[in-house]
């Protein structure tokens, strides 16, 4: 027997004896690129008093799994540790099943289908995770879809609700369409009553169009600061324009929203773009929102609901095993992923027909 690390100190909840003790995971013990990348047999996790334990049916890879396993920008150190990562499996979206919970929870009961954002771990058959950061999977809802919502879908619904206050009208310029964030931000913006007009390049612009976006700009052959059009909420997942470029765009009162921004200095980006964007809106009259997205239950919650009545269909380019997971992750850092990466990390090697990770995703049925 193998002795389960927990996810905190508080005493072991047991796991059920049905659950294995040893899993393979990809592991990324040091910074670096997708070569620090491992499969390797690692405990199953307990979960603490105040977590749960869940058997993975599908993670989702995303920009933010990047940063950490690369350590940059540097300000990711502060918080995943300055030497070396705090954690070391990736995948921070989580779609599956609770199979444990410790005696303090109250969310959550063994058997429920749940999904959200952990900051890590997606990448393995087991996951111990605060029941906070999870929401039930509503009925109808694949694990894969579930999977793919968590951090790009938080990251659009915060950022076009909580912060942009996008109102029903009101017209929304994404760039950055095509990224994971993007997908769910062009689909949560018409939700909300938007008309939305979205950036991408040629290749994905039938993607972003049959997206439900109104207009659909093409950055390579085209330049949305022409023509003189203004918007109500600028929500910029690239950081690909000047500050005055963007405020261009933007009627005083307007709002712009930064997700994201250029990253080729890792000691002083992106913040060195947010600080002159933020001062170029506040001459300009523009409310200005930076933030980092959280896993707020309410907005999972909410999320849920957009997936299950069909408001949003996650854009999922494909579904790998854990063996694509260094490949996809070089993909990702290339900065030109289409849609999401969904992983499936109970199986390892060719798709077949008793492959378990499709098993599990049935529930939904893609
Ligand atoms: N603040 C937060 O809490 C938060 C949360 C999640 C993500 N983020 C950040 O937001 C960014 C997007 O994340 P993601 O997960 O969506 O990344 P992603 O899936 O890798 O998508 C990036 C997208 O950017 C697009 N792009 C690249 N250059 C562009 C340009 N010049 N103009 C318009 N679009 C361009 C690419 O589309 P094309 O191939 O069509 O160019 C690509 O699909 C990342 O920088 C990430 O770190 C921030």
């Amino acid at each position: 027997m193998t002795d389960r690390p927990t996810a905190s100190t508080d005493t072991p909840t047991p796991a059920s004896p049905t659950t294995p003790t040893v899993m393979s995971a990809i592991v990324g013990d040091r910074y670096g690129g997708p070569e620090v990348l491992e499969r390797r047999d690692v405990p199953v996790p307990n979960p603490s008093a105040t977590g749960v334990l869940v058997e993975v049916a599908a993670t989702s890879l995303n920009a933010l799994d990047w940063h950490l396993m690369t350590g940059t920008p540097y300000l990711v150190r502060l918080m995943n540790g300055l030497r070396r990562p705090k954690r070391t499996i990736h995948g921070a979206d989580v779609a599956g099943t609770v199979v444990a919970v410790g005696r303090e929870v109250t969310r959550h009961r063994v058997g429920d289908r749940v999904f959200g954002e952990t900051g890590g771990g997606g990448c393995s058959p087991y996951l111990a995770t605060s029941e906070d950061v999870l929401a039930r999977i509503p009925d109808g809802v694949s694990f894969d879809d579930a999977a793919a919502t968590g951090v790009a879908g938080l990251t659009a619904i915060q950022g076009l609700v909580t912060h942009g206050d996008v109102q029903p009208g009101e017209h929304v310029l994404i760039n950055g369409a095509a990224g994971g964030v993007g997908t769910f931000a062009v689909q949560i913006a018409k939700a909300l009553g938007a008309t939305v007009t979205a950036v991408c390049s040629t290749g994905n612009v039938a993607m972003v169009s049959d997206l439900g976006a109104d207009e659909v700009v093409d950055y390579r052959t085209a330049d949305f600061t022409d023509g003189g059009r203004r918007f109500d909420v600028m929500f910029d997942g690239v950081g690909s324009r000047t500050p005055a470029e963007n405020v261009s765009v933007l009627a005083p009162g307007s709002r712009y929203v930064a997700v994201s921004g250029p990253k080729s200095n890792p000691w002083l980006d992106p913040m060195r773009y947010v600080a002159r964007m933020a001062w170029a809106a506040k001459r300009n009259g523009i409310r200005f929102h930076q933030f980092t997205a959280s896993p707020n239950h309410d907005d999972l919650v909410r999320l849920g609901e957009l997936l299950a009545d069909g408001s949003v269909v996650p854009a999922i380019d494909r579904v790998i095993t854990l063996d694509g997971v260094p490949e996809a992750m070089a993909q990702i850092g290339g900065g030109h992923t289409p849609a999401k990466i969904v992983v499936h990390p109970r199986w390892v090697g060719p798709a077949s027909a008793d492959d378990p990770g499709t098993a599990a995703g049935e529930a939904g049925s893609r």
